[in-house]
């Protein structure tokens, strides 16, 4: 039997990591979405680094929760058959222990430079000057995440629409449902015969289509799915 979870910022929150939607999401009134984008950072680069070494520094001091750890055992139950999908950028599944996780929307701690195209880890917090340079060539570097209106890389996204086609137990954790392609997946798996299973303290429109709910946050309810497979 084959198993998908799909996580989004909803497992990190208990760990202290905000969530992009609903409150407690928002920085120096500035909404996600007008800051993760290629036009916020050619307008205003200085901002949105700001902003990334501000979500950086709240994850370099969290840590993974229950849920995560959860997640790691539930690997090891499944081996081979199973796979992590998430939309988080924070790192916390590998932190906990997760071996094979696809990351969708990319890593916080990976960057790209907008001259020489190099892509290393910068574990910076801070720095007098910004927006960071590039440690090879000098040139302006991003947050290797994929921001609104850009692609999602394609061999993470071909790996999950792969998965999600084939297996036979979905779950989605945390997620607001709202983001595509990230959400379709259930969709799919749906479609294609999965059971689908939400685990979200909050309706969304996964809900719909979920055969079991649990209306808990990540916490308690990954323990609950630890239970019943
Ligand atoms: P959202 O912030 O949109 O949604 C968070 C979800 O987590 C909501 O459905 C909450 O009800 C739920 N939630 C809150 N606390 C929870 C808890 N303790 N346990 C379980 N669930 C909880 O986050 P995402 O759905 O991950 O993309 O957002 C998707 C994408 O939109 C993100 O990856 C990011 C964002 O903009 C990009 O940056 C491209």
């Amino acid at each position: 039997m084959k198993v998908v979870v799909l996580t989004g910022a909803g497992i990190s929150a208990e760990s202290g990591v905000p969530t992009f939607r609903g409150s407690g999401g928002l920085w120096k009134s500035f909404r996600p979405e007008e800051l993760a984008t290629p036009e916020a950072f050619k307008s205003n680069p200085k901002l949105v680094w700001e902003w990334y070494l501000w979500r950086r520094s709240i994850i370099a001091n969290a840590e993974p929760n229950a849920g995560h750890v959860g997640l790691v055992e539930l690997e090891k139950r499944f081996g081979e058959n199973f796979l992590l999908i998430t939309q988080n950028v924070d790192g916390l599944h590998q932190k906990a222990g997760s071996k094979r996780v696809v990351e969708l929307h990319g890593n916080i701690w990976r960057v790209r430079c907008l001259a020489c195209k190099a892509v290393y880890y910068d574990y910076r917090l801070e720095s007098d000057e910004l927006p960071l340079k590039c440690d090879f060539c000098g040139g302006i570097i991003r947050p290797d995440v994929v921001w609104f209106g850009e692609a999602l890389p394609e061999e993470a996204l071909d790996t999950a629409y792969t998965w999600a086609s084939s297996c036979q137990i979905f779950v989605s954790i945390g997620t607001s449902g709202t983001v595509y392609p990230a959400a379709e997946l259930p969709h799919i798996a749906k479609i294609k015969g999965a059971k689908v299973i939400e685990i979200n303290p909050e309706k969304t429109p996964i809900s719909s289509i979920a055969d079991d709910i649990i209306r808990e946050p990540a916490t308690k309810g990954v323990e609950k799915l630890l239970s019943i497979l």
